[in-house]
């Protein structure tokens, strides 16, 4: 089997988003997916999407990890999910402070029956394996939480769909959230709605959480290829059906039989792949 990998990096918000931004964006997606596909030729899917979606945690230009946007009272909390397509096993963090990397948190849930916590419990289990105290705030996230935020803005997540040689697919979604959101509020990232696979296909998702949640979208997808659609046809049957309340979403995918997909509901995903050659957003 050819390893293939497709990442993205959330919308690109019109209105918040100059195009230096875009051309950061896009070259930021291009050395990031190189990298994760070169780490691929000798990685598992499981351990490429978590190494992925860690480098672009690191990249301010995101929202997750560094970067994250800041909700209404003025604090970072952040989630990430991983899923492992074989073992069919799920892990995540909801609502983590005050740490770089929450897809490593998610990673090392994996070997633990809780394997999904939230908040200051998922901090705490955090620093019991290691995890520093990290502010992953930046100047450009507080100017804007400063402004408080244009609605457009409030869109990004990032993740990473990767099948390896074997085979065998895995997924990680990791996001700051929407930005200015009540405390508590839960992103669909952490959960099988924003971050799905098993044998037959992966999926991850960005754009507004209770839209993503609403419609189920990462394991309704999963399920339709399950069922025997193309990855094409369950992705765009499924985002037909976010349109009568206009769900704001993006997808990314791949299935087993290696076809790479993806799709968004309003302009635009950043995203970027691999899968021969390299491919970006324009
Ligand atoms: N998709 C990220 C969020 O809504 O929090």
């Amino acid at each position: 089997m050819q390893p293939k990998i497709i990442i993205h990096g959330g919308f690109f918000s019109e209105s918040a988003d100059t195009e230096e931004i875009r051309i950061a964006k896009r070259n930021a997606l291009i050395n990031i997916v190189t990298e994760a596909h070169e780490y691929l030729q000798n990685n598992s899917a499981l351990k490429t999407v978590i190494y992925a979606v860690s480098l672009l945690e690191d990249c301010e230009l995101f929202n997750a990890g560094l970067g994250s946007q800041i909700q209404s009272d003025g604090k970072i909390r952040m989630s990430a999910a991983i899923m492992d397509g074989f073992s069919k096993k799920f892990s995540g963090v909801i609502n983590i402070e005050e740490i770089k990397n929450p897809v490593f948190v998610a990673e090392k849930l994996m070997d633990y029956e809780d394997s999904v916590l939230s908040g200051a419990e998922a901090q705490s289990f955090a620093r019991q394996h290691g995890f520093q105290y990290y502010n992953p705030e930046t100047e450009s996230r507080r100017r804007s939480y400063i402004e408080k935020l244009s609605e457009s803005s409030r869109v990004g997540t990032v993740g990473c769909v990767a099948l390896d040689a074997e085979g065998k697919l895995a997924v990680a979604t990791s996001t700051g959230g929407k930005g200015f959101e009540v405390p508590g509020r839960v992103s669909d990232s952490a959960t099988v709605a924003g971050n799905f696979g098993n044998d037959f296909a992966a999926i991850s998702c960005t754009g507004v959480g209770e839209d993503i949640v609403s419609a189920a979208l990462a394991a309704k997808i999963v399920t339709r290829v399950t069922d025997g659609l193309s990855l094409k046809d369950a992705c765009d049957r499924s985002m037909n059906e976010l349109k009568p309340y206009d769900g704001f979403a993006g997808v990314i995918g791949i299935s087993a039989d290696g076809e790479v997909y993806h799709t968004d509901s309003h302009p635009f995903m950043v995203w970027a792949s691999y899968a021969g050659t390299l491919e970006v957003f324009s």
